[in-house]
Formats: C-alpha cells, structure tokens, sequence
C-alpha cells in the first residue's frame, strides 16, 4: 500500500501528468483538497472510487482516513494543486505518515507560476535582466514570514518575484516593492492561470491597485519585476553562432570536442 501524493496543476484538467493520471485512475482511494483541484481530474477515479475532499478535514482526520486505507491494503491517492513543493501542506502528512511507517510517493504537478507565465506568453529569466526567480508570498492569518524573508529584501536582488496568497494584500505588496524597483516597475496579475475564465492585468507598481478587478481575489499570482515587461534583453548564448559548447563544439581544438569529458552548463 501507499500513499501517491500528486500535484494535479493550476486548474486545466489536462495539466496533469500521464503518471499522475494513471495513478488517479489505479487507486481504490482518493483524497483531494477541493479548495482549488479541479473536480474534473476526479472523472479519472474508478467508479466505485471512494473521494473524499478533504478541504473541511482537520489534519488528524486526513491521517485517519490515510491510516484506515493502509489498514486494509488500498492505495491512496492525495491530490493537491499546482505542484507539491510550495504551499502544499504536504510536508505535515509525510511528517505523519513517516511516523506511522504508512509508505508514500510523490509525483510533481505544473505550478501556479509556470502556468502564470504560460498565461504572460513570458520567460521569467531573461538574460542580462533578471536570473533568478523569487516564489513567495507575504505574511496570511496563519502564516508569519520568517524573519529576512520580505518582499523588500527580495526586491533588492532584482529578481522576478512570483507573489502567491497575495491579491488581497496588494496595496501592502507595492508599498513593500516601489521604493526598490521603482514606481514604473512593471507588474502583472494573472488570475486563475489555465482556466476558462483566466484574467491577466499588466501595469506599473504605481497603476496596478488602480487596475485591479475585485473579482480577481483568491485565485491569483502577482509577478513583479524588471523581466516582466522587457524587451530588451541579450539573446542567450546557448544558440549564439559561434559560441563553443558541449554539443556544439566550435573547432576540432574545442575543449568540448568529442572524447574530452568536459562538461558544459547547458543553460543559457
Ligand atoms: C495554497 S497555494 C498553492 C500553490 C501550488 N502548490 C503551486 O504549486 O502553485 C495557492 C496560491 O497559489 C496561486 N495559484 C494557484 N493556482 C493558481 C492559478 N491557476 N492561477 C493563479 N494563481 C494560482 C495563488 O496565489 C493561490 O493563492
């Protein structure tokens, strides 16, 4: 018996992955927090499927059902969305699960943020502009930040900021950014990334409070940062004429010429 954590994606039933679909549709049991996975994955449950959501349960009660399963030798299939690595809550049932010596997997999902830049038609790491990618968010009712994790001290960095569980706090979360990368930063909201009904706001730090629909609550990414309105960015060197790399070797000198095992970042 075990226990399959899988991220079931940003919302689009058809952002999940193969293995996480086949899993969906091979166990006998399936948990799923209904708060944001989208009910038509659970049409890949067997018939007699038994499919609790979980988004009223308290933590103990998630681990009895978990426990009950393992009892009887039926896997278990628990469904969070987007991937399993950020806000998942995922990190206390293994705590609990490790414990009690009940087996599990993970299978990783499309994250809310990739499916925002999909929606932005947006590389988030733009050469020469920004490298580094930021996912955060800014204190909830029950979570504190930790203290050095602010926004100000990741804007200073000039990183792409993904800002999750924020839409509500999005006077707070410009306040916080202006005074780093300036009121004219560009800044865009996508709400509900992959579904039907997804909406995209593009402004400035300065304009975005202005812009925002009030429709657009819960559900939604903020992304900040110089890379999310630029054009101008050097090309990358991975496809540059000329450029000497492991699988491009420029002469028979290259130090990446066949049979010298030298490595090569393959990145940009
Ligand atoms: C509890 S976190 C879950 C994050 C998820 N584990 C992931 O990998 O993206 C929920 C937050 O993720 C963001 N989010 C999740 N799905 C989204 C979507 N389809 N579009 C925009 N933001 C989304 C929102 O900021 C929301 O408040």
């Amino acid at each position: 018996m075990t226990v399959h954590f899988i991220g079931a994606g940003p919302g689009a039933p058809d952002l999940l992955t193969l293995r996480g679909r086949d899993l969906i549709a091979a166990c006998p049991v399936c948990l799923y927090a209904g708060s944001l996975v989208p009910e038509a994955i659970l049409d890949h449950c067997p018939a007699d499927a038994r499919i609790i959501n979980t988004a009223p349960l308290s933590l103990d009660e998630i681990i009895d059902e978990i426990a009950r399963a393992h009892a009887a030798g039926q896997d278990v299939v628990r469904l969070h969305s987007g991937d399993l690595s950020v806000w998942s809550a995922m990190g206390e049932q293994l705590r609990r699960l490790r414990a009690l010596g009940i087996p599990y997997a993970i299978i990783p999902g499309v994250p809310a943020f990739a499916a925002a830049a999909a929606t932005l038609g947006q590389e988030l790491t733009l050469p020469g502009v920004a490298q580094s990618v930021v996912l955060t968010r800014t204190p909830g009712r029950a979570s504190a930040m930790p203290d050095g994790e602010t926004l100000a001290n990741f804007a200073r960095t000039g990183a792409t900021l993904a800002i999750h569980l924020s839409i509500h706090n999005l006077e707070y979360v410009v306040a916080e950014l202006a005074p780093c990368y300036g009121d004219d930063c560009p800044v865009a909201i996508v709400w509900r990334a992959s579904w039907p009904d997804q909406k995209v706001i593009r402004a400035r730090l300065d304009t975005i409070v202005a812009r925002l629909d009030p429709a657009m609550n819960r559900t939604a990414l903020i992304l900040v940062g110089p890379a999310l309105g630029s054009a101008d960015f050097d090309d990358s060197c991975l496809y540059a004429i000329g450029y000497d790399r492991r699988f491009r070797p420029q002469s028979a000198d290259s130090p990446f010429a066949e049979g010298d095992g030298l490595a090569d970042e393959g990145g940009t």
